[in-house]
This record gives structure tokens, C-alpha cells and sequence, in this order.
């Protein structure tokens, strides 16, 4: 369908997106020396434009060597199982936990209108794991934020990050969904703000153009929320503070 349609563009040699159109996601592959691999799968139904883009760059599903899942949202796993039968699954410990035990609020399956069924993952990852594919090494960074299972994708001699739902593009943040927070969103950014970075290409959207600004936006962002959301419970609190008096004003006429 023409809504699940991927478009392929090489981003250094031997790393390509295969771009979504939302509400899907993109996907990325790295076809390493040693090995093949491909972040993000997108919606359930994207699996057969998945496929074909695939086949674009010369590579069929069963080439794919390992999936990293950026998180557990559906979005990013739903296709996921075509890729049961050949390759190894990997996420985040805490993403993992939630696909393994059908969390389907975490997930967010009602939002899409889509199950899970069937989902399994071979390989928990933490931050600061390494994931080889031969001339190109993916270092994990844990950023727990959008959910608590997000990580990023850091090939530091290409200076490029992988950034899922974390940092989209000109800095905006993928909001906090389930089991994100606020706190944890600005203290991930800020690490990502201190890597060597030229690029970062987001799970939607175009890609950055100037990383450390778009980086210092999202923590500004993100900040903002925070204050925000401390203002409204104190909203909240005055509000509570006076209820005793319209308790009391209410029973002045009886
Ligand atoms: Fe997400």
C-alpha cells in the first residue's frame, strides 16, 4: 500500500534508510563486512514494502543478520516477526521486558489499533554494548526518556547516531509515552549532546542539520515541559489548598 512505501537512500557506503511515511517509521541497515543489520522494522503492515526496499539494495529478508529494535513502541517492532525464522532479535533490557510480558500499554498497541502477538527478543542489550557488523561497530547508549527501553545508535568514526524517537528532527523530543519521563529525556539528550556527532538520523522525519544546536534544543525542550508540568501540579496544589473554603461556601445559604 502506497502509505507503507519505502524509499531507500544511501547514507555512507553500505548504510542506507529506508525511509516510512508516518505514522510507520524508518528503518536502517547497515550491511557490515561480517554482518547485516537492520534498525527498526516498522508498522505490521509495512512488512512487504520493507521487503521490497530491501530488495533495492540487493539484500533479501533472510540477509539480515540481526534486528536492533530502537524501542518497544509498535511502530518500530510491528514487523519485527518476518524476520523470526533468520535473524536474532535485540533491544534494550527494559524494552525487551515489556515485548517479552505483552505490555501493551508500554507498547502502545491501542494507539495503533494493532496486537503483538508472537514477539519474542533473542538478544538484551545494555548501554555500552557493541554490536560489530565487521568495517562498522554500533555502540548502545541507554536513553531512557520517550520510554524507558530507548536507546541510540552511536558509529562514532562515522561521527553518526542513530537517534529512534529520542531526538527527532530541528530538536523536537518523540514525547513521553508510558513508561518515559521528562527527567530522564533531558539527562539522555544531554549525553547525546557530548558526543562527536555530524549526523543524526531520527526514527521519523528528515534527518538534522546541525546536531549539537538540534541537541541543545531538545534539552531546551524538554526543560520547558518540566517546568510546565511543575506549574501545573501547583495549579493543582492552590487549588486543593482552598478547597475547604468553597466546602464552606457552599453550605452558606443552607
Ligand atoms: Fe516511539
Amino acid at each position: 500500500m502506497k502509505e507503507y512505501r519505502r524509499t531507500v537512500k544511501e547514507l555512507r557506503p553500505g548504510i542506507f534508510q529506508l525511509a516510512g511515511w508516518m505514522p510507520d517509521c524508518h528503518s536502517y541497515v547497515i550491511r557490515g563486512k561480517e554482518k547485516n543489520l537492520l534498525i527498526d522494522t516498522g508498522l505490521p503492515q509495512a512488512g512487504e514494502a520493507i521487503r521490497t526496499s530491501l530488495g533495492e539494495i540487493g539484500l533479501a529478508l533472510e540477509d539480515i543478520d540481526l534486528v536492533v529494535l530502537s524501542h518497544e513502541h509498535l511502530d518500530h517492532i510491528g514487523s519485527a516477526p518476518l524476520f523470526f525464522a533468520t535473524a536474532m532479535i535485540a533491544t534494550h533490557r527494559l524494552a525487551a521486558m515489556k515485548i517479552r510480558l505483552q505490555d501493551e500499554f508500554a507498547m502502545m498497541n491501542q494507539l495503533f489499533g494493532l496486537s503483538a502477538d508472537g514477539f519474542r527478543v533473542d538478544i538484551c542489550l545494555e548501554g555500552g554494548s557493541v554490536i560489530q557488523a565487521g568495517n562498522y561497530n554500533l555502540t548502545v547508549i541507554h536513553t531512557p526518556g520517550h520510554s524507558s527501553g530507548s536507546i541510540c545508535l552511536y558509529e562514532a568514526d562515522q561521527r553518526l547516531v542513530f537517534t529512534g524517537d529520542t531526538v527527532l528532527t530541528e530538536g523536537n523530543i518523540g514525547g513521553v509515552f508510558g513508561s518515559g519521563s521528562i527527567s530522564d529525556y533531558i539527562e539522555s539528550i544531554e549525553r547525546l549532546k557530548m558526543l562527536q556527532v555530524d549526523a543524526y538520523y531520527p526514527g521519523h522525519g528528515p534527518a538534522s542539520k546541525d546536531p549539537p544546536r538540534e541537541f541543545q534544543a531538545a534539552i531546551d525542550r524538554a526543560t520547558t515541559i518540566l517546568a510546565d508540568s511543575k506549574a501545573l501540579f501547583n495549579v493543582v496544589r492552590e487549588k486543593n489548598r482552598f478547597e475547604h473554603i468553597r466546602e464552606y461556601m457552599k453550605h452558606l445559604n443552607d
